[in-house]
């Protein structure tokens, strides 16, 4: 398999990966990076499961090939461990019940950041705009969106 150079950003950190250019980037994150915080739900661009930021905007990283991160800025969810809106967000989800499994948390987090970064107080309407391309098998839409509306400023 051939290997591509590519340089970017990656929680902050200015980083260099040898990739194959077909892996997308959810590929690099978790195989080569060992980076696992992001998940891969549908590998199709359906579930959220894997979104990350890239230059502050949310973005599935399964639909993400590596010529398109070359330069970028990118945040995982890891690089949001001692992020304040983040934190927000997360105690959030707690006390409202909104995670169960976990297997969508990690990308909703990332969702709800973009927003709250843009937008730090959206409306409902936004806020479920932002959410859209998120699914969740276990909680139902409901306790997720509290969730994100009490963790507004
Ligand atoms: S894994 Fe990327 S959208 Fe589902
Ligand atoms: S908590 Fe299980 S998919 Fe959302």
């Amino acid at each position: 398999m051939k290997f591509r150079k590519y340089s970017f950003k990656l929680n902050n950190k200015p980083i260099v990966v040898e990739a194959p250019p077909a892996y997308t980037l959810l590929e690099v994150l978790r195989n080569i990076l060992d980076l696992t915080g992001t998940k891969d739900g549908c590998s199709k661009g359906e579930c959220g499961a894997c979104t990350v930021l890239i230059n502050d905007r949310a973005i599935n990283s399964c639909l993400t090939i590596m010529e398109q991160v070359e330069g970028t800025d990118i945040i995982t969810v890891e690089g949001l461990a001692k992020d304040p809106v983040a934190d927000k967000v997360r105690r959030a989800f707690v006390q409202e019940g909104a995670v169960q499994c976990g297997y969508c948390t990690p990308g909703l987090i990332m969702a709800s950041k973009a927003l709250l970064a843009k937008s730090p107080n959206p409306s409902v309407d936004e806020t479920k705009e932002a959410l859209r391309g998120n699914l969740c098998r276990c909680t139902g839409y409901a306790k997720i969106l509290r969730a994100v509306l009490k963790a507004r400023r």
